[in-house]
């Protein structure tokens, strides 16, 4: 096949906690991830030429080489120099539907599919640990958006243990379309203000990290137990972020106030922030009196689930 149309879903953070600071200069996490149906759409084409390039008609995507994407190819073109010799370049669309900037792994989900995309068009045959490892170069979201579903992440979140598929939880999300938080930032402030907590030794961290696995996030998933799942949720990074962004502070109480709403959370470095609900009624419903009551355009709502995949191919 000399073209591939792949889905990307984006993903929210349940559960992020921060461990401490690595040799590397990342922070040490445990986190749980979950895919969610808000999904991009990549087109991935063998190209006539040697290029690499990159199409995206949304305002705030880059087109060129600082794309998350075009690294993605130029990674495997480095990688694989027989396979890109023999099969050329790539042209790369991207269909954007998840908010860009948000804590929701949309760069990193896209950068997924080109991975995943590219070893279909080469026929490379990789396994989807070898396909991580290269997405983990790329940044720490990117191996798990190949997978997806459920997972316990660890270490700078490239290590990954799958846990029982969370499928069809029932979400609202909430997006200010022009408000964008660095990530970068959001972990520098952290260990400025929290840094003095942090476990230091090696043993302290791995201690911390095997515990997680039997806490009680892990266990409400194990359990399918949504009750307990909105009473574990936990972000760190919102108490950096929450106050530095009145706005994104007001949406997430407003989520909490509404009847229906289980539980609400900031996704991974922000600024959206979801809430989980009862049924799909019910989350049309909270989406419908967001609306009302934050009449501002600027401020983009998604109805959406959890899903138990990662990249698909269509
Ligand atoms: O890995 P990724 O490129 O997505 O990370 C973006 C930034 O977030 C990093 O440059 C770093 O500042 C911060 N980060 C961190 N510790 C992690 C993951 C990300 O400090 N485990």
């Amino acid at each position: 096949m000399r073209s591939y149309r792949l889905i990307a879903p984006a993903k929210i953070n349940l559960y992020l906690e921060i461990i401490g600071s690595r040799a590397d200069g990342y922070h040490e996490l445990a986190m749980i991830l979950q895919s969610i149906d808000l999904s991009d759409e990549i087109d991935i084409h063998a190209a006539s030429t040697e290029n690499i390039r990159v199409y995206c008609d949304h305002p705030q995507v880059p087109t060129d080489q600082t794309n998350l994407v075009y690294k993605a190819a130029a990674l495997m073109a480095q990688e694989f120099p027989r396979a890109y010799s023999n099969f050329g370049g790539v042209d790369i669309t991207i269909k954007k539907h998840i908010p860009v900037a948000a804590g929701l792994a949309g760069g990193s989900t896209n950068a997924a599919a080109v991975l995943v995309g590219i070893d279909l068009l080469w026929n490379l045959g990789l396994t989807q640990s070898e396909l991580e490892e290269f997405g983990a170069s790329l940044g720490s979201d990117v191996p798990f958006c190949i997978g997806g579903g459920t997972a316990i992440a660890t270490g700078r979140g490239e290590q990954l243990s799958p846990l029982q598929s969370l499928d069809n939880l029932h979400l609202v999300l909430g997006k200010y379309r022009s408000l964008e938080v660095s990530t970068p930032w959001a972990y520098k402030t952290y260990r400025q203000q929290f840094g003095i907590n942090y476990i230091q030794d090696s043993e302290g961290l791995a201690a911390r990290t095997s515990a997680f696995h039997s806490e009680g996030m892990v266990k409400a998933i194990l359990n399918q137990d949504t009750g307990k799942i909105v009473q574990e949720l936990h972000n760190d990074l919102e108490k950096v972020v929450l106050p530095a962004y009145p706005q994104v502070l007001q949406l997430r109480e407003l989520f909490a106030s509404q009847t229906g709403v289980l539980g609400t959370m900031m996704s991974g470095s922000g600024p959206s922030v979801f809430a989980i609900v009862e049924s799909l009624t019910q989350a049309e419903i909270v989406k419908q009196r967001i609306r009302e009551a934050i009449s501002d355009d600027d401020l983009e709502l998604f109805v959406t689930h959890t899903i138990k995949h990662g990249i698909k191919i269509v």
